[in-house]
């Protein structure tokens, strides 16, 4: 069973049972956070780029479960200490014992001078995940969705610091994904949205609004409460 666990902001893991992989692990000063990080275990760790709301616990975390972690070397360089690292950059496409990781671009800032931000095409429990990480819409999301059949799309919806409500209801429809749960809103006023609307606006995919806390089978799409 491929299961996405929801933390709040933009922090999630994919479980398939056997490997764990958590996502810009920002619980400690996260509003929504419902989660401890010293609760977490986790194999990998990715980060999209060094902003604090993405890069958050990692530090602590991947020391305390030896987990690796997976990024931009410029930005995995500010995760700092004696962790393992597995440095790749845009374009790049690697297989690891759950499946592959492919690093995509995004349009954003990285948080750090000389490095840049990206976002995951990830291949695991055989389903293929896209998470967006901080971004615009930009027109390259077409082929990003041409070279993977995306079951899953994980994209920001929360406006002001990404794209808001709209342009990523367009996101959709140019990845041509299947399913789509939206992050990165709520945490702060600033960026407010109301995740229903943005359902609404959808038409090409079927929305999936996650709640922090809370899990979703990605086999069977149906909520289960953690
Ligand atoms: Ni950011
Ligand atoms: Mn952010």
């Amino acid at each position: 069973m491929l299961t996405f666990n929801y933390y709040g902001h933009a922090c999630f893991q994919l479980d398939d049972g056997t490997y764990k992989l958590l996502f810009d692990p920002f619980l400690t000063g996260n509003p929504l956070a419902t989660t401890n990080p010293k609760d977490i275990e986790t194999d990998y760790i990715f980060v999209t780029h060094a902003h604090s709301d993405h890069i958050g616990d990692a530090y602590d975390i991947l020391e305390r479960c030896n987990a690796t972690a997976i990024g931009i070397p410029e930005v995995t360089d500010t995760v700092g200490g004696e962790v393992k690292f597995i440095n790749m950059n845009l374009g790049g496409t690697l297989n690891l014992p759950f499946g592959f990781v492919r690093m995509v671009p995004a349009l954003h800032s990285a948080g750090i001078p000389g490095g840049v931000p990206c976002g995951y095409v990830v291949g695991i429990g055989g389903k293929i995940i896209y998470y967006a990480g901080d971004t615009a819409l930009f027109s390259d999301m077409k082929l990003i969705g041409q070279r993977d059949k995306i079951d899953y799309a994980i994209l920001p919806i929360g406006d002001h610091y990404t794209m808001g409500p709209e342009d990523a209801a367009k996101a959709v429809e140019m990845l041509d994904a299947s399913n789509v749960i939206p992050v990165h809103y709520n945490t702060w006023d600033v960026i407010k949205q109301d995740p229903e609307k943005f359902k609404a606006l959808v038409k090409t995919a079927t929305v999936l609004i996650v709640n922090p806390g809370e899990s979703l089978n990605l086999d069977e799409e149906q909520y289960k409460r953690i």
